[in-house]
Parts: C-alpha cells; structure tokens; sequence
C-alpha cells in the first residue's frame, strides 16, 4: 500500500478485458491473440493487465525486456511469453529456465541460445523477425530462406513462429504498408516451399487488427487498443474502446493572487485580474510533460479549467474560474471523467505534438496505481 499522496493513477482491468474482447471479436475463431504488456503495460502495470487480458482470452503475453519477462513470471503467470526483440545472448540460460520465449535476428543470438538449449536438454522454441520494412529490426525479406535453413540445423531450438512489424498501419491507404503485407505473404510462401511451417505466423498491431483482417494470420499483437486507446485517428468509428486509465490528484493549496502577480518558474502566467489559484501535487516527475504548461485543461468539480504557469516536478496549478467554489482536498481530473466533462489522452498528446502511448507510459513514473472496478 502507496503512503496518502495526493495523486494517483485509476485502472480498470474490466475496461481491458472488454477491450479484449471486443478486439478479439474483431478476429476469425481460432486466432490467437497476444496481450502486449510492455513498458508496464503501457503504464496501466503489467502484471493486473495480463491478468485481464488472459481472463478475456489472449493466451500470449509480450513484452519487451528480460527484467519485463521476468515479472511476469514472478507473479506465478506460466503461460506462452514472447519477448518482442531479441534480447542480449547473456540472458538465454534465464530464457531457457523460465521458459520465455525469445525473437530471434542474428545467428549469433540463435547459436547462445542453442547451446543453452543442449545444456539444459530442452527443445526450446523461438519465433523470427523479418523486417518488412521497417528497418527496425529482423532479418531482411531476402536473407530469410537461408537464414532459416541454417537455424534448422541448430540442435535445441525450433521455429515456433515468424513474425513482422508494420511501420504505417495506422495511415489509410499507405502503399508502404500494402508492400510490408505483401512481403510477409512471400517469406511464409518461401518456407512453405522449403517445407518449413511455423505454427504462428503474425504481425498485426492494434491498428491492422483493427483496419486490416487481412494482417490476423494466425495471431494479433495488441497494445494500445487493449488499454481503450486508439493507435491513430484512422480507427476512431472503427471499434468501441474503453479506456482503462485516468489520473486524479487532489487539491493541496487554494489561494487568491492579485492583478498582474506571477504564478510558478519564469512566472510566465500573470494575472490578469484577482484569481483563485488551486495548486495540485503531481508534476513532470510524475508524467505530466512540461510542454503542456499553460495549454492543459484539468477537471475540478466538474468543470474544465486551465492549467496555468508552469508545471513544476512535483505540483502545477490550476486558474479556479469565478463562481466555482473549490476547496482543499477536492478531486482534480487530468485524464478520465468527472461529472459530464472528460479528458482523454488524445487530447494531451495532441497539445504535447506526441502520441498517447508516450502520456499512458509516462503516468506510471511516480504515482501509486489504484485497480478499480467498473
Ligand atoms: C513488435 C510489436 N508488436 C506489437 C506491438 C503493439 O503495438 P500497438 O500498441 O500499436 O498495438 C508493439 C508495440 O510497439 C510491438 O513493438
């Protein structure tokens, strides 16, 4: 149990596991579907996100790191765990023992893990990255044939799956993203030529899922859609999400400045009459980017108010419209619903010029997560 602090961070693992649902609705019977819980899930905690999501029906879990794999094991979750990117060769035997299963690009990483593999004297299963274009990361379309013939022959290890990544799966219409399909479709034709038939082949983000069912092969990786965020404007009207964070915090201070008086760092707000002045406790530190000073809008008592001066590591402050009576303690909303009013994540990375993913991961910097109910 968090120390009383006043701000904190609301998830609703109902919300995820309806958005589960709903995304999986999206699929033909038989997909499978992986929960993304990177970046501890995308803010909303990764553990009580997996949780959710395997309580609605995905029965793969991603992630990013060794140490993100790892927690999940800890909290006792057994089942199928694919780490995103090839992690470094120094932790395969942690891989083989946990059983976590890793991407593979190189033949370096391949041959570690292999040698784990016959020590241990298991059969342990990998999935390959091909790069589509992305160049991110994965093997490059015309190294794959090969590349594959050579991992065959390594003992210990078998191709589980074979995966890619889309760069633009958000943007309609873009011809970078059919030519990424396209591809994929020709390297699984090749390994079919070669008689090489991974169980899972997938690619689909929350965005293909969404736009593309041609892209849901034989599993869909979800992130942000899980979470009840759209992935780009392309999916608004698309699906139903809900989304399953918002950040509350409470009032510390109330105070009235007078005319022309400055109001935090640089005192780039001044007053332009007397105004009420409510200061809340959560900062940068706590994940509200500082590009938002003086732009963000915060709920108190079911009004929209402007944020105003800058916002500090640890507390901003808040312009108390005339007539609304706001006291120490009351509830202020930075992102969710309070009354009839609401802020989504959208519209704070549309003021900060990103996108929602960076706002949800940078609300789990500092503030205690509460799981609620809805
Ligand atoms: C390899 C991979 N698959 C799936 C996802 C999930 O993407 P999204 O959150 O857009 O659904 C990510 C996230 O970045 C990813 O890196």
């Amino acid at each position: 149990m968090a120390s009383p602090r006043y701000g904190w961070v609301e998830i609703d693992p109902g919300a995820i596991a309806r958005n589960v649902r709903t995304l999986k609705a999206l699929t033909p019977p038989g997909t499978a579907f992986m929960a993304v819980v990177k970046a501890d899930g995308y803010g909303h905690g990764a553990v009580e996100a997996a949780r959710a999501s395997l309580g609605a029906g995905a029965s793969w879990l991603g992630v990013a790191t060794v140490d993100e794999a790892l927690e999940i094991r800890e909290a006792g979750l057994t089942g199928p765990l694919l780490i995103l990117a090839e992690p470094p060769a120094e932790a395969v035997d942690l891989l083989v023992r946990h059983d976590i299963t890793a991407t593979v690009t190189t033949r370096e990483f391949a041959s570690a893990l292999s040698r784990s593999a016959v020590r241990a004297g298991r059969q342990v299963p990998y999935h390959l990255k091909v790069d589509t274009g992305m160049n991110r990361i994965g093997v490059r379309v015309a190294d794959v044939p090969d590349t594959v013939i050579w991992l065959r022959d390594l003992p210990g290890v078998v191709l589980d799956g074979v995966m890619t990544h889309f760069a633009t799966a958000d943007v309609p219409g873009d011809w970078e993203f059919a030519r990424q399909v396209e591809r994929f479709a020709d390297v699984i034709a090749a390994l079919r030529t070669e008689r090489i038939r991974p169980r899972l082949a997938h690619a689909a983000n929350s965005a293909a899922t969404i736009l593309h069912p041609e892209t849901h092969h034989d599993m869909v990786r979800c992130g942000i859609a899980m979470y009840g965020l759209h992935p780009g404007g392309a999916t608004y009207g698309r699906i139903d999400l809900a989304p399953a964070m918002s950040v509350k915090g409470r009032v510390s201070l109330v105070k009235r400045v007078g005319l022309g008086e400055g109001v935090s760092y640089g005192l780039t707000w001044q007053a332009p009459a007397p105004t009420t002045v409510a200061t809340v406790p959560i900062g940068y530190a706590d994940g509200v980017h500082r590009v938002l000073s003086n732009r963000m809008p915060v709920l108190i008592g079911g009004h929209r108010c402007r944020q105003i001066g800058r916002v500090c590591m640890d507390q901003l402050m808040v312009e108390v419209p005339d007539g609304l009576d706001v006291r120490l303690g009351d509830e202020v909303v930075l992102v969710g619903q309070q009354g009839e009013e609401r802020i989504i994540m959208d519209e704070l990375a549309g003021l900060a010029d990103t996108i929602n993913y960076e706002i949800a991961c940078g609300f789990a910097l500092r503030l205690e997560r509460r799981f609620v109910g809805s």
